[in-house]
């Protein structure tokens, strides 16, 4: 696909910083772009994300493709065991792609994935182990550092049903581990027990490994085409690596989040108006939030779903404390046309709208919050997005990844470390008694 699929607009936030501040945090922009592309920036050794839709490796997608292949007519589930970063945006992904009803679905051609290891929850886990006694299933288990607990337990316990269930042999045949190529506990029970295995790279940090097998191994066995996917993310990074700031929606975006924080604008709201997008604002918090959210520095990345939302935190948006930003990531077209039916009594007052289409309908809903919203002094950013597909998501993720990169940067942080997510897990630990 080479028409563009991603549209950058900031016709609403215009008016809340002048011209010249903009023109200065552009420079400022390509200033921090240079800084990610020499490699001269803090957190230089996580910089193997930035050209890494262009070199994926064939034979891992072979791998990748054969071990999706293997498993997919033994499973009717997959088990995901992964947190923050090996799970997000694996997630964000399949469920931006599939149906709001796969669950329901009785004719799946793919295993549907299902999540553990991204909670604590004792009755997620007693919910969880009927479904695996009930269905054939398979497992990735995805740790980076391969020693983080929430995964570690999630792994026990399923890997000790599946042995139950299947045998070891057969639950060996079920397992894939994608860790550290040396280190940590995964890396070592994956080689014992010789379970399919991929990497994850030392310079891609956790948040930006979508494209690594982190998260093209559960795309592809959820059915998805990931060459489409790295395609998407390719040609963002060939235009946003090279397009000078006027013309680049990376630099743009960043510039303009830059530009607003420093007139007061702490918060930013990721809003939509389509469901399936939820998990792809929790994928841009956490890729927001442990970049920028440091050193008593950085916005506050939010989201809401409309209409939704509108219906709950609609009253703070247009009233509350003004110092939001908003960016709406909207979609043009949808896969499905409902029309609104004629009724001859009109009882319910609805018939002037018959015959449209619920895109017609939705849209209308965005065009009047952005223009409520701007008119109550919010700044809205507006991302659209041609329609939900491999390759349009795919440059979503690297328009956001890039961005985060160069936004980092401009804000003067390391974008690439997260030294604050250890606090609470030394906590943990000396409560549990942890040696
Ligand atoms: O982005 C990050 O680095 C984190 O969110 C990690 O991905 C998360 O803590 C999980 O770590 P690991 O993959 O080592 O289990």
């Amino acid at each position: 696909m080479t028409e563009k699929e991603l549209f950058f607009n900031t016709e609403n936030a215009e008016n809340f910083v002048n011209s010249e501040d903009i023109n200065n945090f552009l420079a400022l922009s390509e200033e921090a772009r240079k800084t990610l592309m020499t490699g001269t920036g803090a957190g230089n050794d996580f910089l193997g994300w930035v050209d890494l839709p262009g070199r994926i490796d064939s034979a891992e997608i072979k791998k990748i493709e054969s071990d999706v292949k293997r498993l997919t007519p033994k499973c009717r589930l997959f088990v995901v065991i992964g947190i923050g970063g090996s799970y997000l945006g694996t997630r964000a992904v399949i469920e931006a792609l599939q149906s709001e009803f796969a669950p329901f679905e009785q004719e799946r051609k793919h295993p549907y994935i299902i999540y553990a290891g991204h909670t604590l929850s004792e009755d997620y886990y007693a919910q969880l182990m009927p479904l695996l006694d009930r269905y054939d299933y398979g497992v990735a288990v995805i740790s980076k550092s391969g020693t983080t607990t929430e995964p570690a337990v999630a792994f026990r316990i399923i890997k000790g049903h599946m042995e139950k269930k299947y045998g070891q042999e057969e639950a060996r045949e079920r397992i894939i581990a994608i860790t550290d190529a040396h280190r940590g506990a995964l890396h070592a029970i994956a080689e014992q027990e010789g379970y399919s295995s991929y990497v994850i790279p030392d310079n891609v940090g956790g948040r930006f490994s979508v494209l690594t097998p982190v998260g093209l191994l559960p795309i592809a066995m959820a059915g998805y085409d990931i060459h489409r996917l790295i395609e998407g993310a390719h040609q963002a990074m060939q235009e946003y690596h090279r397009l000078p700031a006027q013309e680049n929606d990376a630099l743009r975006y960043a510039a303009y989040r830059n530009a607003l924080y420093s007139k007061g604008y702490k918060v930013e709201m990721l809003t939509n108006f389509t469901p399936s997008l939820k998990y792809v604002s929790e994928w841009w918090k956490q890729l927001y939030g442990e970049s920028e959210g440091k050193e008593g520095r950085g916005i506050l990345p939010h989201s809401l779903s409309f209409t939704t939302d509108l219906h709950s935190m609609g009253q703070y948006m247009q009233e509350g404390e003004r110092t939001l930003i908003e960016t709406v990531v909207s979609v043009a077209n949808s896969h499905e046309r409902v029309q609104i039916p004629t009724d001859e009594k009109d009882l319910d007052g609805v018939n002037y709208l018959t015959g449209k289409s619920l895109t017609e309908i939705n849209h209308c809903a965005e065009r009047g919050t952005i223009e409520a919203h701007h008119d109550g002094g919010v700044p809205v950013i507006r991302i659209e997005l041609t329609e939900l597909n491999e390759s349009s998501i795919g440059r979503l993720i690297y328009f956001f990844e890039y961005a985060c990169g160069v936004s980092g940067y401009m804000l003067g942080v390391n974008p690439f470390n997260q030294p604050g997510v250890e606090a609470y897990k030394k906590n943990m630990f000396r409560l549990l008694g942890k040696k």
